[in-house]
């Protein structure tokens, strides 16, 4: 099977796993913390701070902007299209999401942002779906015109880069999953990125039962209402292991990224100049939704190449948030993609024959 998701280990990195094993030395300490210094490093951002899932890294996110802000605000921005786990991060903060239907690049439509801004909005939250960076320019000015945080959602882009900065590290915060199909993995796990100390301070607190501090006399004590959400010894290793290889698997994940679009009839990784996509994975649209439903089963059950849909329109097809009550419909774009859109495996260690057999095989299918 060509999977969507790859493992990148060493020895050296298995090696580590039994010393620390046999140290004791399972839940955090100094593997998360030199994890976390060796990212915020290889990033250009002053902190970093890892939590146990993508889920939590915008979850604390979300709970840290909230109380540097006072909690007067409570208005997120988002896509209509992307993980639902970006919204129910949204959701379990007793936060409001505010959707925007997407492009056909697959993120945030910037021109209709403006005009669901209200004296309650608290954050843009842009995704960088499936690696493309979402329009930070236009968000930055809307966000500096209206006094408002950026929250990115690089969950699927670690790598990618807009204007030469790297997607994660533009604004206020930035959070990453090392979920096994993203750039890399740590099994499961996740990073907040930021340069403000206020809000890495907070996100330390709430990722840790929103304690004051680990020290014995404050260890009880509790300023935040916060989430079980540290890493754990082992992930922090894998994620050390891989830093050192990080430059070289995001060039290749490219690099194969962009040598299936040059075997494709019809390109879907197009970029601009401006842009560097390190692709979470490539995208095709089919023709209707029944082809769509086809190929999700055609391709790995007759083909061997594991495929996903594209996610759903969150607020009108996902079941979840039907209780939301809005009419479908009102995401066009989002609505389509959610039924048509579907993508498969160009991860770094695929080889140039796995490559070109998946192109030979879409080529042939859709
Ligand atoms: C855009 C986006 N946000 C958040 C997440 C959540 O990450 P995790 O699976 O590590 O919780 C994902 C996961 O795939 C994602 O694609």
């Amino acid at each position: 099977m060509i999977n969507l998701g790859t493992v990148n280990i060493t020895d050296e990195t298995k090696a580590l796993m039994i010393k620390a094993l046999n140290d004791g030395i399972i839940s955090g300490g100094k593997y998360v913390a030199a994890f976390e210094e060796n990212f915020a490093k290889w990033l250009g951002v002053k902190h970093a701070i890892a939590v146990s899932s993508g889920t939590m890294a915008d979850a604390c996110a979300l709970a840290a902007i909230r109380n540097y802000d006072g909690g007067k605000r409570n208005e997120i921005i988002v896509p209509a299209l992307t993980f639902v786990a970006q919204i129910n991060a949204i959701w379990c903060n007793h936060l409001k999401p505010v959707f925007i239907d997407v492009n056909k690049d697959f993120n945030i439509d910037v021109e209709r942002i403006e005009e669901k801004i209200t004296d309650k909005t608290l954050a843009i939250m842009p995704t960088h779906l499936l690696g493309r960076p979402a329009r930070m320019r236009e968000i930055e000015d809307l966000a500096i015109r209206y006094s408002l945080f950026i929250v990115e959602d690089a969950c699927e882009a670690l790598g990618s880069t807009y204007y030469g900065s790297n997607v994660g590290a533009i604004r206020d915060v930035g959070c990453f999953s090392f979920f096994v199909s993203h750039s890399i993995t740590t099994g499961e796990g996740g990073m907040v990125a930021t340069n403000n100390g206020e809000i890495a301070g907070l996100v330390r607190s709430l990722r840790n039962h929103g304690r004051k501090s680990d020290h014995y006399h404050e260890k009880f004590l509790f300023p935040h209402i916060g989430f079980s959400a540290k890493m754990n010894a082992m992930e922090a290793i894998i994620g050390l292991g891989i830093m050192p290889m990080l430059d070289s698997c995001i060039t290749r994940r490219r690099d194969n990224g962009l040598f299936l679009n040059n075997l494709m009839k019809k390109s879907w990784m197009r970029e601009k100049n401006h842009e560097y996509i390190v692709p979470h994975a490539y995208p095709i649209m089919a023709k209707s939704h029944e082809e769509r439903q086809k190929l999700l089963i055609d391709l790995p059950q007759k083909y061997g190449i594991e495929a996903r849909q594209i996610f759903y329109s969150i607020p009108t097809q996902c079941e979840a948030y039907a209780f939301l009550g809005e009419k479908p419909g009102s995401y066009p774009v989002a609505e389509d993609i959610g039924l048509r859109g579907l993508y498969v495996p160009c991860h770094q260690n695929l080889s140039r024959e796995e490559l070109e057999y998946t192109a030979r095989i879409l080529n042939e299918l859709v």
